[in-house]
């Protein structure tokens, strides 16, 4: 793992202003074979990964008509991950003739690399190209104008429950938004809540592969295995998963010219992960000022795919 002087900031910032490490960090490096790891899991284990691929092979031509794509679709996958997730997509443009681009955007070097290897993979003519960009920071727009000087279109995608993962869920998407033109769409993903599985969602994050990924960035920084245990926790009031790490013992860390301790006892937030129910998806996407095409879940109601499009304002 290798920190931008930005990120070395933010990191200290985030540690010493509010006890977390932003887990977008833990993506980066090595963390990126780390986190295909759990996608593999969240695939096989009938998990996140799999109930979004069902849900999308199901209801994808509804998806696919709705673009008017004469010149050709730039498929933005935002947050790719390992790029699997957007398979059942891009068969369907090749099986319609449908020429796309595949553009994955990424704040880690690593998962975009991964993600175009596995694309050229399995559909070996697919022109991509990669865009390391940290989403959080800002809008995009001057990319994804660019993008479509051809007369193409674009359709972002942002799969995988990732807006869960984000404490600032307006900001996220309000980039998002403001880097869309009123005849793109967003495709987004999220994983519903049920409150009586609350057990069942906190057993998910057990075990050695997510402590794996989730610990990368304090291993990063020098905080050693044995001064640390992981604690899974659920949030009744924002309805989320919440990982930490609680130290046994004090721990010197420094990063880039700043030194400080963390004390035994302190927890630090590694990960979080909101659930959602169909309601609050469809309140938080208007009121940054989506318009939504297509609502869709699967049958056992534990996850929404949703296409959006930025409402224009008439003044
Ligand atoms: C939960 S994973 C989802 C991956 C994939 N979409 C899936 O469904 O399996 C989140 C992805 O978003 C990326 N990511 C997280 N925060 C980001 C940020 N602020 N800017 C850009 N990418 C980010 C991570 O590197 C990772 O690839």
């Amino acid at each position: 793992m290798n920190l931008t002087k930005r990120q070395e900031a933010e990191l200290v910032t985030a540690i010493q202003g509010r006890g977390e490490v932003p887990l977008k960090f833990a993506y980066l490096g090595e963390g990126a074979g780390n986190w295909d790891k759990i996608s593999g899991q969240r695939e096989e284990g009938g998990g996140i990964n799999s109930a979004e691929g069902k849900l999308l092979e199901k209801r994808i031509d509804d998806f696919i008509s709705t673009l008017s794509s004469e010149k050709g679709v730039n498929i933005i996958d935002i947050g790719c991950g390992n790029g699997y997730p957007v398979f059942p997509i891009l068969k369907k443009l090749l099986d319609n003739n449908i020429k796309f681009k595949y553009v994955p955007l990424d704040i880690s070097q690593e998962m975009l690399d991964l993600a175009i290897k596995n694309v050229a993979d399995e559909f070996p003519e697919t022109e991509s190209e990669g865009l390391q960009i940290d989403f959080e920071l800002g809008q995009f727009s001057d990319i994804t104008y660019d993008l479509k000087k051809d007369g193409s279109v674009n359709l972002m995608l942002f799969l995988g429950s990732t807006l869960g993962n984000h404490s600032d869920l307006n900001r996220v998407l309000s980039n998002f938004r403001d880097s869309m033109s009123s005849k793109d769409y967003m495709i987004v993903g999220v994983e519903l809540t049920n409150l009586v599985k609350v057990q069942n969602i906190t057993s998910h994050y057990e075990g050695e592969v997510v402590e794996d990924f989730v610990f990368n960035t304090l291993n990063y920084i020098g905080v050693p295995k044995e001064s640390r245990d992981m604690e899974i926790t659920w949030n009744n009031a924002d309805n989320q998963v919440e990982i930490r790490a609680v130290l046994k013992e004090d721990v010197s860390i420094k990063i880039a010219d700043e030194s400080f301790a963390l004390f035994k006892g302190e927890k630090i937030l590694l990960s979080r992960s909101k659930k959602f129910s169909e309601s609050v998806v469809a309140q938080v996407l208007s009121d940054v000022g989506f318009r939504t095409e297509l609502l869709t879940t699967n049958e056992e109601r534990g996850y929404l795919l949703t296409m959006v499009q930025p409402t224009r304002y008439s003044i």
